[in-house]
C-alpha cells in the first residue's frame, strides 16, 4: 500500500541568497527523503517557498533603500534558481506575500482567536526615539537573558547561541539596529497566544515520538519543563499580514512573522492542489487526514517554532493533524585550510554560495559531500580540504568508476548487451546476497532519517563491488573463459543497477545518467525493483562519466 507524506522544508527568508549551510540543514535531506519515497511508490507532496514577511525583510528593504516586495521578488527568484540547480525539486515554491497566503493566515488567526487562545494584553515594548518607532524582534539586539548563555549578540526574537526565544525587554544593554540608539520602553498592546495551555498536550505528543532525533526531543522537553511563556503574535510593523480582527485597536498591526510563516506550508499546499487538481480544498487530504504523515525538515534554530509553537497553533486551530516528525539538523560550520572553524555567516563572508558553486561545479559533488558530513546530531563543518578528497576518492573513484568500468567493459567485449548469467559460483552468490539486502538496509536508514548512514551503506557496497570486479579479473577471463567473464559482467551490471537505484535519491542527476547507461526505463528504475537482475541480452546505453573530478574546493580562492 502506498503511504502518503506531506514533506516541508523551512521557508527561507526572502532577503538573502542560499549558502551550503542552508542546503545541508533542511533542503537536501528533505529532497533525499522525498525522492526515496517517490522511488518506493509512496504519494508525496513536497512543499516549500519563501518567507516574505517580518522584520528580516523590512530591514533588508530599508538597508537597500527599496520596497519589501522588491527584495522578496529578487531573492525568491534567486533561491528558486539555486534549488533547481542542485536538483532540489519542490512541488511548489510559494510566496508568503501571495494573496492566498495572506487570506489563509488571517482565517487561521481568526479561528485561533474565536477558539479563545489569543488574548489582547497591554504590554511594554522597546521603542527607538530617534527613528520614532517600535523595535520588534530583530530591530534590537543585546545580551541573551537566559541563564548560562550570555551571548552578547542576541537578536530580539531568538538567541542564536542557545536557541531559545528572547523577551526583548529582558535583553542586557539593548541597542536599536536602526540607529544604534538605546531604546526606551513604551506602552502598546498585542494579541498573545496562550501557549501554556498546550504544555501538557505537547509534552505527551513529543514523549510519544521516541523515534525523533534526540536533540529535538531533549531541547523541546527541556523547554516544556521550564514552562512555555505566552507569546505575542502581533507586531507594530509596516510589512506583514494585517491583523484580521474587527477590534479597532488592530489597525496598523500585522501578524508576527512566525505566526504566518508556517501557515505557508498550508497555503502553498492549497495553491499546489489548485494548480494540479483544480481544487484548493484538496489540501485537507494532506493536512487533516491521519493517514498522511506530515514531516517538517528544518535547521536547528527553527526547532522551537516547529516542534512547539506551530503544533500548539495547529491544536488551537483545531482541525489539523500534528506533524509525524520534525527533523532538525544542527548548524554546519565553515573551515578553510589554516583558518579556525567558524559559524557560516553572511556578514563575515564565511560561506559558500550556491550560485557561485553552480557556476563552476556539478550539483552531485555538493550533494554527496554535504550528506557525508551532515550535521544530523551535532554541529559539523564544511572543510574545504576534505571536499576534494571526498569527491575524487569516493564519488568519482569508487561509485562512478564502478558503474563506468562495468558498462564500458560490456560495450567493448559484449556488444553493449547484458551477458548471460550462467551458473553462479559461491563468490557470486555471496556478493548477490549482500546486494539483495542493500535496498532494505539503505531504506531503513532513510526512513530513520539517517541519511548519512544510508549513504555510507551505499559506499560500502560500492567498495565491495569494485573488489568483486577486481577479483573476477574479467580482463583476463575474457581471453581464457568467456562464459565466466560474462557471468562476472552480468553480476556487475546487476550490481550497478542496484547501486544506481539506491543512490538516485542522493544523486539524482547521476542516477538518471546511470539509468540510461543500463538501458532501463523510468518504471524499471524504482526502489522496489532495485535488486532485480538485468535481462540477459538487453541493450545498454552509451557509457558516460557519472561524476567529474575536481581540482580545488568550492569556495576556495584559486
Ligand atoms: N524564515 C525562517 C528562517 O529562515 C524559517 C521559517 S520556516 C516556517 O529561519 F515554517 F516558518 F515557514
Ligand atoms: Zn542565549
Amino acid at each position: 500500500m502506498p503511504r502518503r507524506f506531506l514533506v516541508t522544508a523551512a521557508l527561507p527568508y526572502a532577503n538573502g541568497k542560499l549558502h551550503v549551510g542552508h542546503v545541508a540543514g533542511a533542503y537536501l535531506p528533505a529532497d533525499i527523503f522525498v525522492r526515496y519515497l517517490r522511488s518506493r511508490g509512496d504519494e508525496v507532496a513536497f512543499i516549500c517557498g519563501s518567507d516574505d514577511h517580518g522584520v528580516p525583510i523590512q530591514l533588508s528593504a530599508e538597508r537597500e533603500g527599496v520596497s519589501p516586495p522588491e527584495v522578496v521578488d529578487r531573492y525568491h527568484a534567486s533561491q528558486e534558481r539555486d534549488f533547481r540547480g542542485l536538483g532540489i525539486e519542490f512541488d511548489i515554491y510559494g510566496k508568503t506575500m501571495s494573496p492566498r497566503h495572506i487570506a489563509t493566515s488571517q482565517a487561521f488567526f481568526q479561528r485561533v482567536y474565536d477558539n479563545g487562545y489569543l488574548k489582547k494584553r497591554n504590554t511594554s515594548q522597546l521603542y527607538d526615539p530617534q527613528a520614532g518607532r517600535f523595535l520588534p524582534d530583530r530591530y534590537v539586539k543585546g545580551t541573551c537573558h537566559h541563564p548560562g548563555c550570555g551571548n552578547p549578540e542576541a537578536l530580539g526574537d531568538q538567541c542564536e547561541k542557545c536557541g531559545r526565544t528572547i523577551d526583548p525587554l529582558k535583553l542586557g544593554d539593548p541597542v536599536s539596529v536602526l540607529t544604534g540608539a538605546r531604546p526606551e520602553v513604551r506602552d502598546t498592546f498585542h494579541w498573545y497566544f496562550e501557549l501554556p495551555r498546550f504544555g501538557e498536550r505537547l509534552r505527551a505528543w513529543i514523549e510519544g515520538h521516541p523515534e525523533w532525533r534526540s536533540q529535538v526531543r531533549q531541547f523541546t522537553l527541556g523547554l516544556l519543563k521550564e514552562g512555555l511563556p505566552e507569546r505575542a503574535m502581533t507586531r507594530d510593523l509596516g510589512w506583514g499580514v494585517p491583523v484580521p480582527l474587527a477590534d479597532p485597536d488592530a489597525g496598523g498591526k500585522v501578524l508576527y512573522v512566525w505566526f504566518d510563516a508556517p501557515i505557508g506550508y498550508v497555503s502553498f499546499t492549497a495553491e499546489w492542489c489548485e494548480r494540479t487538481t483544480g481544487r484548493a480544498t484538496d489540501y485537507q487530504t494532506w493536512w487533516k487526514d491521519p493517514e498522511t504523515s506530515i514531516v517538517h525538515f528544518i535547521g536547528e534554530d527553527n526547532t522551537v517554532f516547529h516542534a512547539l509553537i506551530w503544533p500548539a497553533m495547529l491544536l488551537a486551530e483545531g482541525s489539523f493533524e500534528l506533524p509525524a516528525n520534525v527533523v532538525a539538523n544542527c548548524f554546519l560550520n565553515f573551515q578553510f585550510p589554516g583558518k579556525d572553524e567558524e559559524k557560516m555567516s553572511k556578514s563575515r563572508g564565511t560561506a559558500v554560495w550556491i550560485e557561485d558553486y553552480l557556476r563552476e561545479f556539478e550539483p552531485e559533488a555538493l550533494r554527496y559531500y554535504l550528506t557525508s558530513v551532515a550535521p544530523e546530531n551535532q554541529r559539523t563543518a564544511y572543510r574545504a580540504d576534505e571536499f576534494v578528497g571526498h569527491t575524487n576518492d569516493e564519488l568519482v573513484a569508487t561509485l562512478g568508476n564502478f558503474v563506468h568500468r562495468t558498462v564500458t567493459f560490456a560495450h567493448r567485449y559484449f556488444e553493449g548487451k547484458v551477458p548471460a548469467a550462467g551458473d553462479l559460483d559461491p563468490q557470486d552468490r555471496a556478493h548477490l546476497e549482500s546486494l539483495r539486502s542493500l535496498p532494505g538496509r539503505v531504506g531503513a536508514e532513510i526512513e530513520g532519517m539517517h541519511f548519512k548512514a544510508g549513504l555510507e551503506t551505499i559506499m560500502a557496497e560500492a567498495r565491495g563491488a569494485n573488489r568483486y570486479f577486481d577479483s573476477k579479473a574479467p580482463w583476463q577471463t575474457r581471453k581464457t573463459d568467456l562464459g565466466s567473464c560474462g557471468r562476472a559482467i552480468h553480476v556487475c551490471l546487476w550490481t550497478a543497477r542496484t547501486l544506481a537505484t539506491v543512490m538516485a535519491p542522493y544523486l539524482p542527476f547521476a542516477g538518471e545518467k546511470a539509468r540510461k547507461m543500463l538501458g532501463l526505463s523510468a518504471g524499471e528504475f524504482v526502489w522496489t525493483r532495485a535488486a532485480d537482475p538485468l535481462v540477459a541480452g538487453s541493450s545498454l546505453g552509451a557509457a558516460e562519466i557519472l561524476f567529474k573530478k575536481i581540482e580545488k574546493a568550492p569556495g576556495e580562492e584559486s
